[in-house]
Formats: structure tokens, sequence, C-alpha cells
């Protein structure tokens, strides 16, 4: 089984720009090592934060971080394959830094493979997404320059907007900002 993801560059993106922005109810889909959430659980405009992630490992070292940084009743984690078990609850925000390389997805790759162009498994959250967010409410997700996403179709849906784009030396990661169609009043 391949390690629970170590927060990088990609996580410090999310990161920068949810710290800014989120406020309310918030998710982080693939929470990994619980980073993103913890932080975000300090936050006084944050009522409530909730990580989910497809495995369990990284759903029990999430919990015990949390309780050694002294936020574990701020944040609670969730195993779940996307939304599967999250029931009908409703977000202001909902974060996701994707597995985005592309790959045949094997079990052990769970926190970088996104399927066989890299962005189905982010398609597939941004289908799924819709019903858990509250009116208003938002989503910002990582989006590499190795991933073939499809931007055309995910505008079929929401209206987008590049917030920032940092160039590695093998990729150019964005962070994007994505508000469903039916909501186009949030600012941001
Ligand atoms: C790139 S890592 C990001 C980890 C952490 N959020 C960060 O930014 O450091 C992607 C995470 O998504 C999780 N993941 C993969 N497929 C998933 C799925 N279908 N549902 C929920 N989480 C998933 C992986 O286990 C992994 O922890």
């Amino acid at each position: 089984m391949a390690e629970v993801y170590k927060p990088a560059e990609d996580t410090l993106l999310l990161l920068r720009h949810a710290e800014r922005l989120v406020e309310g109810d918030v998710l982080e889909m693939g929470t990994g090592s619980g980073y993103i959430a913890i932080e975000l659980s300090r936050l006084p405009r944050v009522r409530r934060v909730v990580g989910v992630d497809i495995d369990p490992k990284a759903v029990g070292m999430a919990r015990n971080n949390a309780l050694e940084a002294g936020v574990s009743d701020e944040v609670g984690f969730l195993e779940s394959d996307l939304f599967q078990n999250l029931g009908d609850s409703r977000f202001n925000w909902i974060l996701f830094n994707p597995p985005y390389l592309p790959s045949e997805g094997a079990i052990d790759e769970l926190s970088w493979a996104g399927g066989g162009t890299g962005g189905e498994l982010l398609m597939r959250f941004l289908s799924e997404a819709p019903p858990h967010l509250s009116p208003g409410g938002c989503i910002l997700a990582v989006v590499s320059s190795q991933t073939n996403f499809d931007f055309e179709k995910a505008e079929q849906q929401y209206k987008t907007e590049v917030l920032e784009e940092v160039s590695l030396f093998f990729e150019t990661l964005l962070c994007v900002v994505f508000v469903p169609s039916a909501f186009p009043e949030a600012e941001v």
C-alpha cells in the first residue's frame, strides 16, 4: 500500500486560497493527512470542517493529527469514496486536491492516480458535488498541467476562474474556483 500523501506544493497552493476564502461549513475531499482541514478548522469564520478520504490509513492519520493539534472537536474525518457516505450534508465550500496524474488507478496509487487521462476522478467529483453545496456554495480545486482536464466539459456545469498558477519544473499547478451555474452570483 502507498504512503498517505505528504503535504506538498499543491497542498500549500490550495490552503493559501482556502484560508483567504472559506467560511461556514467546509468539506475537504481527499484530505490525506488532514493538513488542510486542520488548518482551516482554526479559522474563527469557519463553523465546521469535515475531511473525507477513501483511504482508511489517511483517515486514521488525519484523526491523530487533529488530536495532536488540539482541534479534534472542530474537525471530523470520514472514510468515503467521494460523497458516498456523506448523506445529504451540504457545505458552503468544498475543496479538493485530487489525485491528478494519468494512470489506470491501481489501489496503491490512490494519492496520485486520477484515471486514464488524470482528470476522470476530478470530473466525477464535479458532477456529484452540486447537491452537497449550500446555496451560494463554491468549489476550490487543484488542476495540474499533467492532467488532461476538460475545462469545456466542466464549464457546462460551472463558471471557472483560475486564481493562481504555480510553475514547477515538471508541471504547472492551477488553483481553480468552480462556481455552479445555478448560483452564479457568488463572489470570489
Ligand atoms: C493528492 S492527495 C491530497 C492529500 C491532501 N489533501 C493534501 O493536499 O496534501 C489526494 C487524496 O485523495 C484521496 N482519494 C483518492 N481517491 C479518492 C476518492 N475516490 N474519494 C475520496 N478520496 C480519494 C487519496 O487517498 C489522497 O489522500
